[in-house]
C-alpha cells in the first residue's frame, strides 16, 4: 500500500488488506448499538442472532412485523439480552427510516448509535428490463423499478441517515487503523457503516437487471462514500456475497442454481462480524464465496485444488476485491493535477484573472450564496 503524505488511502483512513486467518473476537460488538434494516430474515436475522449472543444492543427494521417481532422475543430467551428491539420500517420510505432510527437512538442504552448495516434487499421476481418490447400497445407501460426503490434509494436514506447519526454517537472515535488489537474492547463506540452488496455488484446476473444495477450502485456508494466518509469519522466496509440459501432466491434462481456450490451464510455472518467488531477496518469490500480449496504454484498464482485438494491447499471462501482503488486515485490524481498544473502555467495569469472576473461577476448576478461549486437544480 502507498503511503506518503499524498496518499488518498492513508488520508481517507483505509485499513490495510484483511487476513482472515488472522483471528477477531466477537466479544469486541458487546455494548455496541447496532441496526439492521431488513433483519426479520436470512442475513439480517443470523447477523441478529449472533451479535445479539455475544452482547450487543441490535435494533432490526423491516416490513415484516410478524416476523420481527417473533424472532425478537425468540432471542431474547435464548440469550437473556433484553436490549434487542424491532421497529416498523419500510426502507423505501424515508419518514419510516428517520422513525426507526429516533427510536433506535431511544432505545440505546447509551443513547447513540454505533452501527448500522444497509441489509434490506429484494431480488426481480419478474424481470422488468428483460421482457421483449410490445409493438402492439400505445404508449410504452411505465417500468416497475421497485428493486431500486429497496436496494438503491432504500440504502441511500439509511446511509444519509448514518452519516447523521453515527458522528453524534457519545464517546466514540473516528476509525485508527493502527489501534493496539489488546485495547480494542476499551472503547465500544464505534462509527461503522456496512453495505450489503452482492457478487451482482461485480459481475452481471442474467435476468436480473435492475438487481445488478442496484448492487453496483451499492459498490459505487461504498467506493465514493470510503474516500470521504473519513471526514465524519465514519468508517465505511462492504460485503459482497455469492449466492447463498435464503427467502431471497426466487424459484428460477433455485433452477438455474441446482446442483451449483452455494456460499454459506456462516461464511457471510463471519466477513459481517469481523468488519462489525474490528473497529480498525475500514474501506474494505470482502467478497463471500463457496468454500474451495485451493493450493499455490510455483510462480505464486492460486489454482483450484479440486473438490478433495490436497496437503498443500487450503479452503478459502472469503476474498478482498477493489483493495488498490485508492492507490489507482492517487495514481490517476497525480497525473491529472500534473497535466492541470502545467496547463494553469501555460494559461498564464491572464488567463485567471479573466475566469476571476467572471466569476465574481457572476457572484454579483447570482448572490453570494453560492457554497457548491456544483450549480443546484431547484
Ligand atoms: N441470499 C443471497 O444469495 C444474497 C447474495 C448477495 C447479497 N444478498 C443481499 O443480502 C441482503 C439480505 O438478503 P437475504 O438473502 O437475507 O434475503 P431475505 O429475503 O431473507 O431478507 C431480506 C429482508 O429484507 C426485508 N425487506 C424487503 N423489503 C423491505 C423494505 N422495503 N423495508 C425493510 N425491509 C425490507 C424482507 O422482509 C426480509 O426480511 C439483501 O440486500 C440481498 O440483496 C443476498
Amino acid at each position: 500500500m502507498s503511503s506518503s503524505i499524498y496518499s488518498v488511502a492513508d488520508k481517507a483512513r483505509q485499513s490495510r488488506p484483511i487476513d482472515p486467518s488472522e483471528p477477531f473476537d466477537i466479544s469486541w460488538v458487546k455494548g455496541k448499538t447496532i441496526l439492521i434494516t431488513g433483519g426479520a430474515s436470512g442475513f439480517g436475522a443470523s447477523f441478529f442472532r449472533q451479535w445479539a449472543a455475544a452482547g450487543a444492543n441490535v435494533v432490526i427494521g423491516d416490513v415484516d412485523d410478524n416476523k420481527g417481532e417473533s424472532i425478537v422475543r425468540a432471542v431474547r430467551i435464548a440469550t437473556d439480552n433484553h436490549n434487542l428491539h424491532f421497529i416498523h420500517c419500510d426502507v423505501t420510505n424515508w419518514q419510516s427510516q428517520v422513525n426507526f432510527f429516533k427510536e433506535a437512538a431511544k432505545l440505546s442504552p447509551h443513547g447513540g448509535i454505533d452501527a448500522i448495516v444497509a441489509n434490506a434487499g429484494v431480488a426481480e421476481l419478474n424481470p422488468t428490463f428483460n421482457k421483449p418490447g410490445q409493438l402492439d400497445v400505445g404508449d410504452p407501460p411505465k417500468p416497475d423499478i421497485r428493486v431500486i426503490d429497496v436496494n438503491l434509494v432504500g440504502v441511500l436514506y439509511t446511509t444519509h441517515l448514518a452519516l447523521f447519526y453515527l458522528p453524534r454517537n457519545p464517546g466514540s472515535q473516528p476509525p485508527d487503523p493502527n489501534k493496539n488489537q489488546r485495547k480494542m474492547h476499551e472503547s465500544p463506540r464505534d462509527r461503522h457503516l456496512l453495505l450489503i452488496g452482492s457478487m451482482a455488484s461485480l459481475y452481471p446476473i442474467p435476468q436480473q437487471t435492475l438487481y445488478g444495477t442496484s448492487k453496483h450502485g451499492v459498490l459505487g456508494l461504498f467506493r465514493s462514500l470510503r474516500s470521504t466518509a473519513f471526514t465524519n469519522g465514519v468508517r465505511v466496509n462492504l460485503i459482497c456475497p455469492y449466492f447463498v440459501d435464503t427467502a431471497i432466491i426466487t424459484p428460477l434462481g433455485r433452477a438455474v442454481l441446482a446442483g451449483a456450490s452455494l456460499a454459506k451464510i456462516e461464511d457471510v455472518v463471519e466477513a459481517a462480524s469481523r468488519l462489525m467488531a474490528d473497529s480498525r477496518i475500514n474501506g474494505r469490500n470482502l467478497v463471500v464465496g463457496p468454500r474451495i480449496k485451493i493450493v499455490q504454484t510455483e510462480e505464486g498464482e492460486w489454482q483450484y485444488s479440486g473438490q478433495e485438494g490436497n496437503e498443500k491447499s487450503t479452503e478459502v471462501s472469503l476474498w478482498e476485491a477493489n483493495t488498490d482503488d485508492l492507490e489507482n486515485t492517487d495514481v490517476f490524481m497525480r497525473r491529472i493535477v500534473g497535466i492541470m498544473n502545467a496547463a494553469h502555467e501555460m494559461n498564464g495569469w491572464i488567463k485567471w484573472a479573466k475566469d476571476m472576473v467572471r466569476a465574481l461577476l457572476l457572484m454579483v448576478k447570482e448572490g453570494p450564496m453560492i457554497t457548491s461549486i456544483w450549480r443546484r437544480q431547484n
